[in-house]
């Protein structure tokens, strides 16, 4: 099949335009689950001029997002919702009629975490969705997916469309990943570096196009280009993972080559920029460090390892199992230097840390979020814990969480507070506030200066000439 569609936002003139079964000029969007993905969808398109319906099950969720609180951290957010809300076009609700009888688009936007007894995705809340929302449909509308899945669920939703609403409305199916990131997701919706959209009709796509119309627009005022990319089912999902397997292979790729320099003497920091000039190979995300976490990466190169299984493609990507296994590596090699540097041999149960004082700054898996899913600089804390240590921990924004999280473990409301007496500082994320922090004031307040740079993030030869010595990862010790 042909699909007469734009393939940049150049030639969108040329695509004939689809009418809204609602009869409302543009689409009425529906955002179904207000996590983190959700409620960022529906406040930006808000924002980008569409009526937008943000729909959970979660009424605290709501009743905040409502009230012009956003759940999460995340820049430049709050404010978007609360102009929004206070134009009118946005709203959240707890009521699946009331969705129906809005939006003319519904994305699915709900959680597929991993499941608890394989690593499979757990696929339960987005049949919630779907087969709780399409009993009310009553017109035509088009279920969009959004969420990460392993492939092949499009066509399932198609079959439980089928089973659960009246085929005369002609409801159909689409999908659509995103790509955002964490701390830069209002930019990643606003102005995404791509749209990728999985469809099986004219209608389906013509829906699809009306309802990233603003997106488009947006860019042409300010003399860009979206590249659009029009795609089946299959290929518009895998899109998705294929990227995240593909960023987490970098990371894993560099800090290999870190478990390397560390043995023969390099510089994995050199390495990176060195190899990061050549344009085939770019010098994004080859930081080398205490690795991946948060609630994609980790989870979706496992959920994509047994979807492949499943499907007789397992070889494929049995190399994502040593990505995994090289990302986890890494954690433990915090608490190798840890043992190193305080003196503590270790036996065969790992090093006995117990009597020392260590500070760990940095909870969330990443600056300028406070997620703690899956978070490397917590999962090393909770070891260092575990090895016997005192560990105090601080995060500009993660406190709250990690407390949920790792309740065992010892927190303090100031970097100062937390550093005070240490005889080790663990900075394990790159937080501005740890990255910036001055080695002589750091030094004023511990008990010995001893620092392990999670994230290769310090001036090492500043914090050497402070009298510290420095520990980085896949880094030889600095002269002094
Ligand atoms: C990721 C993808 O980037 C995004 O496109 C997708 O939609 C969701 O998953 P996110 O989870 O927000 O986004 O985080 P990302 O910025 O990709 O970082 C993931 C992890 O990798 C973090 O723990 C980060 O600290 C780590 N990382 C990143 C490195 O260790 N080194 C790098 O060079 C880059």
């Amino acid at each position: 099949m042909t699909i007469p569609y734009p393939t940049t936002n150049q030639s969108v003139s040329a695509f004939p335009a689809v009418e809204p079964p609602s009869g409302a000029q543009r689409p009425r969007l529906a955002f179904l689950g207000t996590g983190y993905l959700g409620a960022t969808y529906a406040i930006c398109f808000a924002e980008l001029g569409y009526d937008v319906l943000g729909f959970d099950i979660d009424e605290a969720k709501i009743a905040k997002l409502q009230g012009g609180e956003v759940p999460f951290h995340e820049p430049g957010l709050d404010e978007l919702l609360r102009t929004n809300l206070a134009s009118g076009r946005l709203r959240f609700v707890t009521s699946y009629e009331e969705v129906a009888g809005f939006a003319d688009v519904h994305f699915i936007c709900v959680g597929t975490p991993q499941r608890g007894d394989t690593p499979g995705a757990d696929l339960s809340y987005v049949e919630s969705a779907v087969t709780n929302l399409t009993p009310h449909l009553k017109r035509r509308a088009l279920i969009v997916g959004k969420s990460t899945v392993p492939v092949g669920t499009a066509e399932w939703i198609e079959q439980l469309v089928a089973k659960h609403a009246d085929p005369a409305l002609g409801i159909e199916v689409a999908w659509s990943p995103e790509f955002l990131q964490e701390g830069f997701a209002v930019e990643d919706v606003l102005r995404p570096n791509r749209i990728v959209v999985g469809v099986k009709s004219d209608w389906a796509n013509g829906m699809l196009y009306a309802a990233h119309k603003g997106v488009f627009d947006l860019a042409a005022t300010e003399d860009r280009e979206v590249p659009l990319v029009v795609t089946d089912f299959a290929t518009a999902e895998l899109v998705k993972v294929a990227a995240n397997a593909f960023l987490a292979t970098k990371i894993s790729f560099i800090n290999a080559m870190a478990e390397v320099c560390e043995v023969a003497g390099g510089d994995v920091t050199q390495l990176a920029k060195a190899i990061g000039y050549d344009p085939r190979i770019g010098n994004r995300f080859l930081q080398a460090g205490v690795g991946f976490g948060g609630g994609c990466l980790p989870k979706d190169i496992r959920a994509f390892q047994a979807r492949a299984q499943e499907l007789g493609a397992g070889e494929a990507l049995r190399f994502l199992h040593e990505v995994d296994l090289v990302n986890l590596r890494r954690r433990g090699r915090v608490l190798q230097l840890a043992a190193e540097l305080l003196e503590r041999p270790s036996g065969p149960a790992g090093p006995d840390l117990s009597g020392t004082r260590i500070a760990v700054l940095g909870a969330a898996f990443k600056p300028n979020s406070d997620d703690v899913r899956d978070s490397p600089s917590l999962a090393v804390a909770a070891s260092l814990a575990k090895a016997g240590a005192d560990v105090r921990v601080y995060d500009p924004q993660g406190m709250v969480n990690a407390r949920l999280a790792q309740p065992s473990l010892g927190y303090e409301d100031s970097m100062a507070e937390a550093v005070k007496g240490a005889e080790l500082v663990c900075v394990l994320t790159e937080w501005a506030e740890f990255r910036n922090a001055d080695p002589h004031t750091v030094g004023d307040l511990v008990a010995r200066k001893l620092v392990i740079d999670g994230r290769n993030c310090l001036d090492a030869a500043l914090w050497t000439r402070a009298g510290w010595q420095y520990r980085g990862l896949g880094r030889p010790h600095p002269r002094v």
